[in-house]
Parts: structure tokens; C-alpha cells; sequence
């Protein structure tokens, strides 16, 4: 079973393990922990097993979604999931929680960007109601950034109340 845990500081080494896994510009222990301490900023990892410690195979940390509340709008930092987890509904799952917890706490647009070569992360994205408006030339390395949005109201996230564990900086 794969539970939704909120991230802490001492989790700030195993989410760059995580993160370094999944990305090829992949961000430190010491980013992740100025992340964790942004105002506004939440992380959740995905569990699998009860087993937080790293593993590449299950049970383990299977993902992570760390975003960040400003007023009404929101914003996805980062969102992974291991490649033994994937196409098996985390990362929709990771979305899910960081939009429920942003609406709850007021946020009424959620942001992210994605490269324009990430067709995964594009089609994750689209399935959960985002829509592209900007690019950024270049962004990643010579790849472009999409820019995606969508709008956010709390009614459409009220079934998933339980399972989002709220703020956790
Ligand atoms: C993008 C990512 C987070 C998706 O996680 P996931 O747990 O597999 O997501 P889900 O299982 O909830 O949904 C995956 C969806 O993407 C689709 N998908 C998976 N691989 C795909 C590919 N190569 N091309 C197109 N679509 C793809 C699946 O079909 C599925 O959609 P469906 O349910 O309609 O069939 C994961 O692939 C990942 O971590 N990639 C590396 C990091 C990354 O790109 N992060 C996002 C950008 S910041």
C-alpha cells in the first residue's frame, strides 16, 4: 500500500536521492532543505510499504511532489516517481494531494513547468486538467519550458480531504 507522507528537513537527503534518480539536473540535500523552508512550501513522499528508507525496488520511498502556496496562486516545484512506481497512478496521486492542499488553503491557480520533451510528465499533467499557456525558450539546458495552469476550487478536491496531510513547513 503506498501512503502520502509530508516531508521534513531530515527527509532532505533521501528526496535529493529521489530526485537525483529521476532527473539528470537533479537538486542537492541542501536545495531540497532550502526548499523544505521556503514560507509556503510543502513536500509529500509517496510510501510504499512503511518503508522510508531508499531502496530502487519496492517497498520504498516510491515519489515525491514538493509545491509552493503564494497567496491565491500555486506552484509545482518538483514532481517524481521511481521508475519501478511508474504508470500505476502515483504521481496522479501526488498531484492530486498538492492541488486538494492548495485549494485548501486558498490557492485558486496552480503553475508548473514541464520540458517540452517530457511527454510523461506533459500527458500526467493534461490528464489532471492542466493546460499549457507560456514557453520559455530554452529553459532546461536547451530544452524549452512549457508553462501549464489550472484553476483550482476546493469543492473538486473535498473526496481527497483525508488523504492530503496538509502543510508541512
Ligand atoms: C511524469 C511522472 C511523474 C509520472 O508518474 P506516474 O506515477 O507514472 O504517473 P501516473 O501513473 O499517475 O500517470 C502516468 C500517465 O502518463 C502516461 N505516460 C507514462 N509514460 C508516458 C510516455 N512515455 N509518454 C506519454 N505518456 C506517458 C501514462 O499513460 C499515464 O496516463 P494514463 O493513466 O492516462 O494512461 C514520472 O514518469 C516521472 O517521475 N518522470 C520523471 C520526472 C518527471 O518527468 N517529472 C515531471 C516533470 S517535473
Amino acid at each position: 500500500m503506498i501512503e502520502l507522507v509530508p516531508a521534513a528537513m531530515l527527509h532532505a537527503e533521501l528526496l535529493a536521492g529521489m530526485h537525483a534518480i529521476c532527473f539528470v539536473e537533479s537538486w542537492s540535500a541542501r536545495s531540497m532543505a532550502e526548499v523544505l523552508v521556503m514560507p509556503g512550501s510543502s513536500a509529500l513522499i509517496a510510501v510504499d510499504g512503511g518503508q522510508l528508507q531508499p531502496s530502487t525496488t519496492p517497498p520504498g520511498p516510491a515519489g515525491l511532489v514538493m509545491w509552493r502556496r503564494t497567496f491565491d496562486e500555486a506552484e509545482i516545484l518538483t514532481l517524481a516517481v521511481l521508475p519501478p512506481w511508474r504508470c500505476q497512478g502515483v504521481g496522479g496521486r501526488l498531484l492530486e494531494a498538492a492541488m486538494a492542499d492548495s485549494a485548501a488553503q486558498g490557492a485558486a491557480t496552480m503553475f508548473l513547468e514541464v520540458a517540452d520533451d517530457n511527454l510523461a510528465g506533459q500527458a500526467l499533467y493534461r490528464r489532471h486538467g492542466f493546460a499549457q499557456v507560456g514557453r520559455r525558450k530554452g529553459y532546461y539546458g536547451g530544452v524549452d519550458a512549457l508553462t501549464m495552469r489550472r484553476t483550482l476550487d476546493q469543492s473538486q478536491f473535498r473526496e481527497l480531504s483525508s488523504e492530503y496531510p496538509g502543510k508541512t513547513t
